[in-house]
């Protein structure tokens, strides 16, 4: 078998956060431990509530920021122990779509210039040669000839996206990340949003990490999986294992706010009872004991370790039980 694409082994990222003359300073733990592959050609979700560690996963893996700890191989480079020369080289085999158009295209330049930035720093070549790539690479994402030369403001949401995904593809990555990559977007052109990226990964082989908080979304885009909790991987398997029959009760609770719709129809924010925990003060024991519907006292005390149970990894102490029933029998019941 050939070696994954992007290998990540226990990935940590800690924040320290207050601190001031009276205070003490303290530690947030905002990715606790996140093993994962990315294989060319195949999607990854990560998904999880506001807080999880989505966005912070997201710079790990496009070396935005370093790990705290772990180790993190990108195309065979070991980024941890990588130097300076290296990681320059690296930076262009992965790239990031960001949540929202408006914000990540700068106003002040043309369609044109914005694409043939990448190259510009990164590549020689000459200005025709560059023009050309961009041009390409518009027809690729369907953007008219006649917009080169047009400026962000007079596009809509869906075309800045166009344009933002266009950016992303000029030096020809093989990981893509995409934050919340649609909902910032109409949800109207969402499911044109999706197809394209679909279809661009299947011509340029590209591996997604793909984050989002809306289930629907990922039913849509995702093979694999990663539902994440405090920082935390719960549950994580091949997308029909997970979404048949979810393991883990905070995937359940995930999926039974969820009905089978299809992108363009609505939008799902992830909702779940009860407050979520500080990731500065994470209760011990499981770190969804105080509002797990299956929670006993062994789950306070003990945290489950991810383990493969029926296809997929789950941190449950009691993942047989709760993928023994449906989450509709849990609904009528
Ligand atoms: N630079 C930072 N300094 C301190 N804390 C941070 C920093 N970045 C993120 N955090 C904290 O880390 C945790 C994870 O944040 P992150 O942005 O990764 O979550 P997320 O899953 O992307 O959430 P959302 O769905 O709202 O985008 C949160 O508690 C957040 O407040
Ligand atoms: S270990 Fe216990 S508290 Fe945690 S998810 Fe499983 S049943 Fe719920
Ligand atoms: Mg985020």
């Amino acid at each position: 078998m050939t070696a994954p694409l992007l290998n990540a082994e226990n990935l940590t990222r800690d924040y320290r956060i207050g601190g001031g003359m009276f205070r003490a300073s303290a530690t947030l733990r905002a990715v606790a431990g996140a093993s994962f592959t990315l294989s060319t050609g195949r999607t990854l979700a990560v998904v999880g509530e506001s807080g999880c560690g989505k966005s912070t996963l997201a710079r790990l893996v496009t070396m935005i920021e370093p790990p705290t700890s772990g180790r993190l191989n990108i195309a065979g480079t070991e980024i941890t122990e990588a130097g300076a020369k290296e990681l320059k080289q690296l930076r262009p085999t992965v790239q990031m779509v960001f949540q929202n158009p408006f914000a990540s295209l700068n106003p002040r330049k043309k369609i044109g210039t914005i694409l043939e930035e990448p190259l510009r720093i990164n590549r020689r070549l000459s200005a025709a040669e560059r023009r050309e790539a961009a041009r390409d690479m518009m027809a690729k994402v369907g953007l008219r000839p006649e917009f080169y030369g047009r400026y962000p403001h007079m596009f809509s949401g869906g075309q800045r996206q166009r344009i933002a995904i266009a950016r992303a593809l000029m030096l020809h990555p093989r990981i893509v990340v995409a934050d919340e990559p649609v909902s910032a977007l109409d949800v109207s052109i969402r499911a044109q949003v999706l197809n394209l990226l679909m279809d661009l990964q299947e011509e340029f082989d590209l591996a997604y990490l793909f984050i989002s908080h809306d289930l629907s979304v990922v039913r849509h885009i995702a093979d694999e999986v990663m539902v994440m909790y405090l920082g935390r991987p719960v549950e994580h398997g091949p997308k029909e294992v997970i979404f048949n029959r979810p393991h883990h009760p905070y995937t359940r609770v995930l999926l039974a706010s969820t009905p089978a719709v299809d992108p363009a129809a609505r939008s799902q924010r992830i909702s779940v009872k009860g407050e979520l925990p500080s990731p500065i003060n994470p209760p011990p024991g499981c770190p969804f004991h105080k509002r797990c519907p299956f929670a006993t006292p062994h789950c306070a005390a003990e945290r489950p370790e991810l383990r493969m149970v029926d296809g997929r990894l789950v941190a449950c102490h009691y993942a047989e039980t709760v993928g023994a029933e449906t989450v509709e029998d849990e609904i009528a019941g």
